[in-house]
């Protein structure tokens, strides 16, 4: 079948007509145009599109659920769903872009999905050292089956909306994202971390159904770690009054004084309307408790048709409540927005007062007190989820590092999901809040600058990040680089330092712009920095990198473990104690951000495969704690820790030295051996004690003594074989919105009961009732089974399932089985809870009836769909929804607004619908089909009225030059062959969507 490319429209003569219209809006061309767009405009006719009224305020709805998604193809556009198939330039028109962007595309065979997706986590495995970084999956040039995915959804909009604007947000997808709107191409971002928006109100149906089709491609990455693919974020679907407040249009800075915080309040606001504008702004802050305290009311000011307006005010809200880590008051700014007479925008912002503030010699001060900054780095992957956390695990991870004493997190080596903020400011977690790209280039500030226009309002924010170990910031450019970041800001916000994290320097080339200093392990190059730069605060920016397999005490670089014992670090850093009892000694150290509070995939350090993932975190993957978590939680919280290792079970060891270790912080610690002491240790401070044991099966505990008196026991026993599986639920009450998730980790037990430390029998999850598997891991860094399998060998003993709740209220039972083994269940409650705002999740209606009613879609092979005729009228994907009632025929057509010049997509009516016996006909817009039913099949011809038929070519005067043409000028360059098909052959059959 020919295709037709640009070239042969140009020798159709068709371009010129169509050039007539575009120069006059009128001319040959038009019917034609009507023909090639049944229903142009998108926008039905009666609809105003600004209403005199508009209403007031704005929605932000949840665009998460009901999507589809399909692997596209990086190298092959028959893969890719025709993008980039060299013929149709897809960019050649607005509109029509794919026919994927279709309301009537045929995505039976796409994949449903709920966002956050990470496809990544997916993928096999594969075995090519040139993926070690990112895990060992199939990402990148070399693999372009697996790293570009194609999302769909389609959602409707009110009528009401047409007096809106219309935009779509992502909060992040991996990494470079394209954006196509019912059948127009919106835009690109590239980007994997940095949140972005397109505003698609020009192109929006209200009162009918949308098509959102975004095509993410993961080819290109950015970090030596795991980082996903896909849409990973949420996503929202925001409608505003076209006088709004602009997307993180709000700021909040406080200065606190004794029994009073002035606010100074910034707010930015937007008119996308077709006239001028006065506004003005009215702010609210309301208390913790939601009682006002506050209230500014602006004067009006007139905002230029597509101008933006900054509004300051100034409220004092007196004994303010301060944010702390230990009392997490959160007040709102209620914002509201008046113009012509009404509130038309109301935006809400949850801020905190609290000051920050660094001082050379003393550190970190959160409202003037000192506080040793317990910090971790972390990327953003868990087990059984890679990438895409719903909020619930941002939770659960801050919960868990506050149960070891971390008291600040640093967003390594990018923007976070806003969700972990909003953990940390209710959870009293500080952020060092990091950008992914050093750069001053546009894509490095609007990166930048989008993070501190976005995050300036969490309290839980104390320092901006721009960047990590960037050799470049050591140098002049980097200076030029970083003055520039920094100016912005200071533009933005001015309220925070900033800093980054340098590479084997302090203090030089452009590292001068930071208000705190950053080191990167090196404890004795920062006390020599601080000896010289007495003025200048300092901070660890990363530090220890340890590393250390959970549950492992021998080191074995074949199997990929590394012993747990603190010393083992890879790159010759610092070990835990090392690092903490030098900055815990010096109190012009703030304090610092290990590496890592958890174990993430990728960067398999210091094996590569058959590891896939790190090994430098405190906890594993899972959030299963390993031994340097107790080192930490002795020294980093006020409760009494004792913390034995290793475990007992050493079967042919016995007579074998055994390093035996306690992490506590009580005063003295005493080991036994069974029964018998082996004598009493001392704890110094920030250290650990050691004894050197002979081995023999049985218990060693420790018993922990504090002012004299015995306070804490610890023991290790040698364990009996497996015979049981214990589960335990992290909550027992999660809330049923098809989000919230619940951990559950099991425990393989002796028949004693006590967890077996060497077992690895493989555990299968069962969850019924109102919940769904949604992942597993066991923090094994060399384990290799899916993450979304049903089943993981427990590691250590141990492994996990993480379950996520339905939309609908009721038990969520999780059982867990293993051959050989007692069983496990455990049922928690999901509670009724209200939705937060969403957007429906849309699915076709199929007609039913009798007859031909239902859906019904060409054949691709029976028929001449993307001939001439339907190239210029459009016709690749065609919809038609039948109704059946006797002889009559009503219904729709979609999938005819495409064609070479563009057009809307919107369902066509079906009018002059008969049937009598075998012959069917009807008509749709400029169309007319006829045919008759064959059995299952509909034979259909479809004609198209275009209004213009083409002339043929002049036969050419003879005798011809040889070369040119014949003096009256015919163009023997014509073929008298081209002429369009005067109609369509279709042959139907019935689909179920
Ligand atoms: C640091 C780097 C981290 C990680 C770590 C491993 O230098 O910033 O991303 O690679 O080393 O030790």
């Amino acid at each position: 079948m020919k295709s037709f490319s640009r070239r042969d429209m140009l020798k159709t003569s068709l371009l010129a007509p169509a050039a007539a219209v575009a120069a006059h809006g009128m001319g040959p061309m038009s019917a034609a145009m009507q023909a090639v767009a049944e229903n142009p405009s998108p926008l039905p006719a009666n609809v105003p599109r600004e209403s005199p009224n508009p209403g007031a305020g704005r929605e932000r709805l949840l665009l998460d659920f009901g999507w589809r998604f399909h692997f596209g193809n990086a190298n092959d556009p028959v893969k890719d769903f025709g993008y980039g198939s060299g013929r149709s330039g897809n960019f050649q028109k607005t509109g029509n872009f794919l026919p994927a962007g279709t309301l009537a595309f045929d995505d039976a065979d796409w994949q449903p999905v709920d966002l956050p997706h990470d496809w990544a986590i997916e993928l096999p495995f594969q075995n090519d050292p040139s993926l070690s970084s990112k895990g060992y999956y199939p990402l990148g040039r070399n693999y372009p089956d697996t790293s570009v995915g194609w999302y769909r959804r389609v959602f409707e909009l009110a009528a009401e909306d047409a007096n809106k604007r219309i935009t779509i947000e992502f909060d992040g997808s991996y990494r470079e994202t394209m954006v196509v709107f019912n059948g127009f191409y919106i835009g690109r971002h590239s980007g994997g971390y940095d949140p972005f928006s397109f505003d698609v109100t020009d192109f929006a149906t209200p009162g009918g159904r949308n098509v959102l089709l975004v095509r993410v491609d993961a080819t290109l990455s950015d970090g030596w770690f795991y980082e996903g693919a896909g849409i990973y974020r949420h996503t929202w679907l925001v409608k505003t009054h076209p006088v709004h407040v602009k997307q993180w249009g709000t700021f909040v800075a406080a200065q606190v004084r004794p029994s009073e915080a002035a606010l100074s309040i910034r707010t930015e606001v937007d008119n996308h309307g077709k006239a001028a504008q006065n506004a003005n702004v009215i702010s609210t802050v309301l208390d913790p408790s939601g009682k006002e305290v506050g209230k500014a009311v602006t004067a009006p000011i007139s905002i230029a048709e597509g101008g933006e307006q900054t509004y300051t005010q100034q409220i004092s809200v007196s004994r303010p409540l301060l944010w702390s880590l230990e009392e997490r008051n959160l007040y709102k700014l209620v914002t509201e927005v008046r113009a012509g007479g009404e509130i038309v925008d109301r935006y809400e912002t949850r801020f905190g007062i609290r000051t920050v503030s660094f001082d050379a010699e003393k550190g970190f001060f959160l409202n003037g007190k000192s506080v040793k900054l317990k910090g971790t780095c972390n990327h953003q992957d868990h087990a059984g989820l890679g990438a895409a956390l719903p909020d619930a695990v941002q939770y659960y991870r801050v919960r868990k590092l506050q149960e070891m004493g971390c008291n600040s997190w640093r967003t390594s080596h990018n923007p976070p999901t806003p969700e972990l903020l909003d953990a940390c400011d209710e959870l009293g977690m500080l952020v060092f809040d990091e950008t992914r790209m050093m750069s001053s280039n546009p894509e490095g500030l609007s990166q930048f600058g989008d993070l501190v226009r976005r995050d300036r309002n969490h309290p839980s924010v104390f320092m901006w990040s721009m960047g990590n170990e960037e050799g470049q910031a050591n140098t002049e450019t980097g200076l030029h680089i970083l003055t520039a970041m920094k100016a912005l800001a200071t533009e933005y916000d001015g309220s925070r330092p900033v800093s980054i994290a340098p590479i084997r320097a302090i203090g030089v080339g452009g590292l001068v712009e930071c208000d705190v200093m950053g080191y990167n392990y090196m404890d004795p190059g920062a006390e020599a920095y601080h000896k010289a730069h007495p003025d200048k605060p300092v901070v660890g920016t990363e530090t220890v990198s340890a590393v250390g397999t959970r549950g492992i005490y021998v080191t074995d670089f074949q199997k990929g473990y590394v012993g747990s014992y603190d010393p083992y670090t890879t790159t010759g850093r610092a070990s835990a104690e090392g690092w903490w009892s030098f900055c815990n000694a010096r109190d012009w150290c703030s304090g610092g951000f290990v590496w890592t509070g958890f174990d993430y995939r990728g960067e398999p350090s210091p094996n590569e495969w058959p590891n896939i993932g790190s090994q430098y975190g405190i906890i594993d993957t899972c959030g299963f704690p390993k031994d340097s978590f107790f080192y930490y939680q002795s020294w980093w919280t006020a409760r009494p820790v004792l913390h034995l290792f290793p475990h007992w079970n050493w079967p042919g060891m016995e007579g074998k030295e055994i390093a035996v270790w306690v992490y506590s912080n009580l005063d003295k610690v005493e080991l036994f051996l069974n029964g018998q002491s082996l004598g009493a240790k001392e704890m110094k401070k920030d250290s650990h004690l050691a004894w050197t044991v002979k081995y023999a099966p049985g218990a060693i505990e420790a018993r922990g003594f504090k002012d004299g008196k015995m306070v804490m026991t610890a023991k290790r026993e040698t364990t009996g074989p497996a015979a049981k599986l214990v589960m335990k639920a992290d909550r027992q009450q999660i809330s049923a919105d098809g989000e919230d998730v619940a951990m559950f980790a099991v425990e393989v037990h002796d028949a004693q009961g006590r967890i077996v430390p060497v077992t690895d029998n493989l555990v299968m999850f069962r969850v019924s009732g109102e919940g769904k598997l949604i992942g597993t891991g066991n923090g094994d860094p060399t384990n290799q089974e899916p993450d979304k399998g049903t089943s993981r060998k427990a590691f250590s003993g141990l492994c996990m399932g993480i379950a996520q709740s339905t939309k609908t209220a009721g038990d969520i039972n999780v059982e867990a089985t293993s051959p050989g083994l007692t069983s496990a269940s455990v049922t928690i409650a999901a509670k009724a809870q209200a939705l937060r705002p969403q957007v429906a999740v849309w699915q076709r209606e199929v007609p039913a009836g009798s007859g031909v009613t239902g859906l019904w879609r060409p054949l691709p092979e029976a028929g001449n769909n993307s001939g001439f005729l339907a190239m210029l009228v459009g016709g690749g994907t065609m919809l038609f929804t039948l109704r059946q009632d006797g002889s009559k025929l009503t219904g729709s057509v979609e999938g005819t607004g495409g064609g070479f010049f563009g057009g809307g997509d919107a369902p066509t009516p079906i009018t002059e619908g008969k049937i009598d016996g075998e012959n069917i006909s009807f008509k749709a817009g400029n169309n007319t089909y006829a045919g008759s039913l064959k059995g299952e099949q509909i034979e259909l011809q479809r004609k198209v009225d275009l209004g213009f038929s083409l002339t043929p070519p002049a036969a050419p005067v003879e005798p011809r030059p040889a070369v040119g043409p014949p003096p009256d000028g015919s163009d023997p360059s014509r073929s008298p062959s081209w002429h369009i098909p005067s109609s369509i052959p279709l042959v139907l059959h019935r689909v179920k969507q």
